[in-house]
């Protein structure tokens, strides 16, 4: 409408945006799709709603994944980055770094993660879901969020790791020791990260005094005794970004896209259908979709100006911090067709839920298959799972990385 002043912006970082950043990401998007703002941290940094602006960003160079950039003074007071992280010296991670020492690490791991390596991991992975799903399925109701989307990823990473099936709980705690306190005090989260570097640089001794198996540590240790550069502390890093980056993204794939399934009746019986005919194809789009629509990282991670640049026409200062909002991008009418609504057959898709460029999720493949193996299980094994509270009573984290639930109340039939 002409002479319409225009909406004032939604708050953000409240507990309302926190239940739906949607329409506060449709404003920004609209009217200051680069923006910059303060975040609860205090560190200020500017937002990319955009997709096109968000494309870009992500595979600028100029955009430095090194803390080590940031402005001065929120560097030093330590309010960047991975909580705990800094105290326990597991800073040269994936996440952390740019080319060439960035380009050498990921070629290190990302032989683990080919789609053939991927696949044949695929019975382990059904496996472990059918296991956790065996644990509550005769009782008729679940927390979908802390009997089954948490320890499937933590499983699984371990698994791919090589931590032995005997430590695995200790692993469970550590992480649930990090996503409680997820947005929260740091000090739990230190000591869980703590607890685990020491055990990680304590598992890279045994295996390299004993036999090297056809897990991740035990090539990493083989690389690095094969003359690739890498250090104890890096091989300790990598482990750690795989976990930290492995699981609760994986948690909120299932938890948020279970959420969604719950919400869209007809789409819902659509999926079961095509799952219980054995068809492969509409969970392939299915999870993409679930991945663009409420994707499980609503913001990449940091990265830092090193040299001046400019985002949809706004200059970026050197040493500013820039975070692109992919659960913004993602809903850009200027990329997706009708990009409010969920449609588990969208074929045009490129969604930026995995990120781009060179820090492009690494661990994509299993992430694929642990969602597509526990919405198909689940489907199948709880045909009539119906969520056990009200929608808007369900409380979501509030992180400022991740979107995802607290908890996930369902109910169904008992399995006999
Ligand atoms: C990077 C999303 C699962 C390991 C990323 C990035 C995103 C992402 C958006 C890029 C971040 C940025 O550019 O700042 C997701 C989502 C997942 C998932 C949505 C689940 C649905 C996993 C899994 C693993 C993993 C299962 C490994 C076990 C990594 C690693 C990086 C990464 C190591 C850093 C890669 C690099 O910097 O080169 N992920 N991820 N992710 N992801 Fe994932």
């Amino acid at each position: 409408m002409p002479n319409q002043p225009p909406a004032p912006m939604p708050p953000l970082f409240t507990w309302e945006f926190a239940a739906d950043p949607y329409p506060a990401y449709a404003w920004l998007r609209e009217h200051a799709p680069v923006h910059r703002t303060t975040l609860p941290s205090g560190v200020d940094a500017w937002l990319v709603t955009r997709y096109a602006d968000a494309r870009q960003a992500l595979a600028d160079s100029r955009l430095s994944k090194n803390p080590a950039h940031h402005s001065e003074q929120a560097h030093r007071t330590g309010r960047v980055g991975i909580p705990g992280e800094r105290q326990a010296d597991l800073m040269t991670h994936l996440l952390n770094i740019d080319p060439p020492d960035h380009t050498r690490l990921r070629r290190l791991v990302s032989k683990a993660f080919t789609p053939r390596r991927v696949a044949e991991f695929e019975p382990r992975v059904q496996r472990l879901t059918d296991r956790l799903i065996d644990t509550f399925a005769a009782r008729g109701s679940a927390d979908l969020i802390h009997e089954f989307a948490f320890p499937l990823p933590i499983y699984a990473i371990c698994d791919l790791l090589g931590v032995p099936a005997e430590d695995q709980d200790d692993f469970r705690d550590w992480a649930g020791m990090m996503i409680r306190h997820g947005g929260g005090p740091r000090g739990g989260v230190a000591r869980a990260v703590k607890k685990m570097r020491a055990y990680l640089l304590e598992l890279i001794h045994r295996k390299r005094g004993g036999e090297l198996g056809e897990d991740l540590i035990s090539g990493l240790i083989r690389a690095s005794d094969h003359g690739e550069h890498l250090t104890e502390n890096e091989a300790a890093a990598m482990a750690f970004i795989l976990l930290f980056a492995g699981f609760e993204t994986t948690v909120n794939l299932i938890g948020n896209g279970v959420f969604a399934l719950l919400n869209h009746p007809e789409q819902r019986a659509r999926l079961q259908a095509s799952v219980a005919a054995g068809e492969t194809g509409l969970l392939t789009t299915a999870v993409e979709e679930l991945l663009r629509y409420d994707g499980p990282v609503e913001l990449a991670t940091w990265r830092f100006a090193t040299s001046p640049l400019s985002i949809g026409g706004v200059d970026i200062p050197v040493g500013d911090p820039v975070l692109v909002v992919l659960a913004a991008a993602d809903r850009d009418p200027a990329r997706f067709d009708q990009p409010d609504t969920m449609d588990l057959a969208r074929r045009d898709n490129p969604h930026l839920g995995f990120g781009h460029g060179i820090h492009y999720c690494i661990g994509a493949p299993l992430a694929r298959l642990e969602g597509q193996r526990a919405l198909a299980t689940l489907l199948t094994r709880l045909p009539d799972l119906r969520l056990a509270a009200e929608p808007g009573e369900l409380r979501w984290r509030g992180g400022l990385i991740m979107r995802g639930l607290r908890e996930l109340p369902v109910s169904f039939t008992p399995e006999k």
